[in-house]
């Protein structure tokens, strides 16, 4: 992972990045409520995709490329969805984090682990905020810190994270441990750069 400082490729994102940096030195709690108002805000300006793009996703994965984000600091990132991908249940370390949908339609599903045996853990769905462009969906770990991710069509969304961190926790299916009940295995997966 690159630990390069990502100023930001026009003054709006730069502007953007630097207020949301200010919520979150007033705490977790108004980054996440206050940002997404914050950054739908931004992007429905001319002028805020000058220079943002995501890379292209083949078919088989997603991506992330850093539109803004300082070592230490908190990262803006434009992800891009292939269509028919899921990405699966995983938690970001405790912190809240939100995106915004570009392009596209992005499922969010936000689930709740329970601890069934010294590696294993079933999950259940708390609920799905399904995002068109321009909607914001929230991970607050005070709710919902465990997710998986579906888009039915090629989607592009903006991400916010409090850090920048190149690895992410996992639930896995345990295909040979599961029964009539599904187990999963948490498992520490690397995300990858770009
Ligand atoms: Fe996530």
């Amino acid at each position: 992972m690159s630990q390069d400082a990502v100023t930001g490729p026009n003054a709006q994102v730069r502007d953007v990045y630097d207020r949301l940096g200010s919520l979150l030195d007033r705490g977790d709690e108004v980054f996440i409520e206050e940002g997404p108002g914050l950054l739908q805000a931004a992007i429905a300006e001319p002028g805020f995709f000058d220079g943002v793009e995501p890379a292209p996703a083949d078919s088989d994965h997603y991506t992330r490329e850093k539109v803004a984000g300082a070592p230490g600091g908190h990262v803006i990132r434009f992800m891009e969805w292939p269509p028919g991908y899921s990405l699966v249940p995983h938690e970001h370390h405790g912190r809240p984090c939100f995106e915004v949908l570009v392009d596209g339609l992005l499922h969010v599903v936000d689930m709740t682990a329970e601890q069934v045996d010294e590696e294993h853990y079933t999950l259940s769905i708390l609920d799905c905020d399904v995002t068109e462009p321009g909607e914001a969906a929230v991970v607050d770990p005070r709710e919902n810190d465990i997710h998986a991710v579906y888009s039915p069509v090629r989607s592009c969304s903006l991400h916010v994270y409090p850090d920048d961190r190149s690895f992410a926790y996992g639930y896995e299916l345990d295909e040979d441990a599961s029964d009539e009940t599904d187990l999963y295995r948490r498992e520490r997966f690397e995300l990858h750069d770009g």
